[in-house]
């Protein structure tokens, strides 16, 4: 029989690799938590409906990359709901918003989700089939201030924060208006009377783009095309006086708090929700797959899947990026590297080994005690030959050895030795604390040591 392998396109994370993992979780809870967001949990799969109206039809997401089957019927006379892994969390978050009616509460809503999304891609270096995502949205009713260009501004600037105490440096901010409602449908059609005379010149994909969804034409990759593309109509020039207004006083708050960008008029994203505000952020050390991280405003979502008038804006990042790009930066990614060796390939701060089956339940107990202060503790097999344990112990990188043997049960002591070192050190029950202050002493150098 073959061995079965994880499902091409995704990965496990083992330790000390997590270590990792959850340090870019934590700065992000702790720098979300300061501009007063909340975290929202929804659910992996969802109404595929949800992303058909929520994402677009015509996008590469819901037209090719979503996992999406039939669940079984309840009864025979019902039709059987189409499921679908979510690709993505904003539809999820809308979807939420709407049917907790969090709009009543006539606040912004300010949420972020770390989780799982899955996208049926050509997977490579930084793209993956089932892949993580960090991410926000500020959505409210219009009278709490959601379509506010400071929201958008503050959300960037939370971003490039978040960024830079993770330590990710030299990443560039790409941002770009794609305009309101009334403004995309004239730009669409100038885009169409262009692509006209031109579209049999370019790729497959791109001439039913030309028909179908003309601004996936723009952000097409195809290099053939990329002369005729850069020759299209501006959106800028397509921007009705109010989105104008809107997009410089974002640019204007940005300035302000020194958050540096660069307006890129290409930037139209792959997902049809968009209006005004794009955004996206690169790091060079990613290769082909540069985006950190990308967003955007969506003031139509809500009522595109049924719900209230509710704008929004916001961004999810490639976690699997984020990480990527850290392990790329020499002198930061070795010194994380590193912490989190320290705390895992160290091993344990204490190996307890207990010498016969009698004595096993004392072993827990001594291991319940010191855990209880914050020691990693490991217990050995109970009955094995000394040697063995030290050979255990030593493998598993512990700071110390803890003797649980007949001796110490009935003569009611605690029994150490560092290892490395020739001492042994015995101390009376009654001398609990003498005995953490020298396993704390053994342990002075791990990072994690409580
Ligand atoms: P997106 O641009 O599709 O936007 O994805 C955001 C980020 O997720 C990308 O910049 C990239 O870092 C990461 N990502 C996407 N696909 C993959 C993949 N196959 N493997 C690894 N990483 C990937 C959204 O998903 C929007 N929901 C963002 C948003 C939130 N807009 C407004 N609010």
């Amino acid at each position: 029989m073959s061995t079965l392998k994880a499902v091409r396109g995704t990965r496990d994370l083992l330790p000390p690799e997590t270590e990792l993992w959850n340090f870019v979780e934590e700065t992000a809870r702790r720098v979300f938590a300061r501009y007063n967001f909340g975290e929202i949990r929804t659910p992996i799969f969802e109404d595929t409906q949800l992303f058909a109206r929520g994402v677009g039809e015509e996008t590469d997401i819901v037209s090719k990359e979503m996992y999406t089957w039939e669940d079984r019927a309840r009864a025979q006379s019902e039709k059987a709901q189409s499921l679908t892994l979510r690709p993505e969390n904003t539809a999820g978050v809308v979807r939420a918003y709407i049917e907790h009616k969090l709009g009543e509460t006539g606040l912004l809503q300010k949420l972020y989700y770390i989780g799982p999304q899955f996208r049926r891609e050509r997977p490579q270096k930084g793209r993956y089939r089932q892949f993580w995502q960090i991410g926000a949205e500020a959505i409210g009713p219009p009278s709490a201030g959601s379509e506010s260009p400071l929201r958008d501004a503050e959300v960037l600037e939370m971003l490039a924060t978040f960024l830079n105490e993770l330590g990710i440096t030299g990443w560039r901010l790409e941002i770009n208006s794609v305009g309101s409602a009334t403004d995309r449908p004239r730009y669409v059609a100038a885009l169409r009377e262009a692509l006209a005379p031109m579209k049999h010149l370019m790729c497959e994909d791109n001439q039913r783009r030309a028909e179908t969804n003309p601004l996936r034409v723009l952000d097409s990759k195809d290099a053939n095309d990329q002369e005729i593309i850069e020759k299209l109509p501006k959106i800028a020039d397509y921007l009705d006086d109010a989105s104008k207004a809107h997009f410089a006083a974002v640019l204007a708050a940005l300035d302000a708090c020194g958050v540096k960008y660069e307006v890129n008029p290409r930037l139209v994203r792959g997902l049809d929700y968009y209006t005004r505000t794009t955004f996206e952020f690169t790091h060079g050390g990613l290769g082909a797959q540069n985006a950190l991280l990308g967003g955007g405003r969506y003031d139509g979502l809500s009522e595109a899947i049924g719900g209230p008038k509710a704008p929004g804006i916001g961004f999810a990042m490639g976690e699997d990026r984020l990480i990527l790009t850290l392990q790329s930066q020499a002198s930061w990614g070795q010194q994380i590297a590193d912490e989190a060796a320290n705390t895992v390939a160290k091993g344990p701060h204490a190996y307890i080994a207990p010498m016969s089956l009698e004595v096993a339940p004392n072993a827990l107990e001594l291991a319940q005690k010191l855990r209880g202060e914050e020691f990693r503790i490991e217990v050995g097999e109970p009955g094995l030959k000394i040697r063995r344990h030290f050979e255990f112990a030593e493998k598993l990188h512990a700071k110390s050895i803890v003797f649980v043997g007949e001796n110490e049960v009935f003569g009611k002591t605690y029994s150490m030795k560092p290892l490395g070192s020739r001492a042994n050190i015995v101390w009376n029950f009654t001398d609990f604390s003498k005995f953490v202050s020298a396993l704390r002493g053994t342990n002075r150098n791990l990072v994690s040591g409580p």
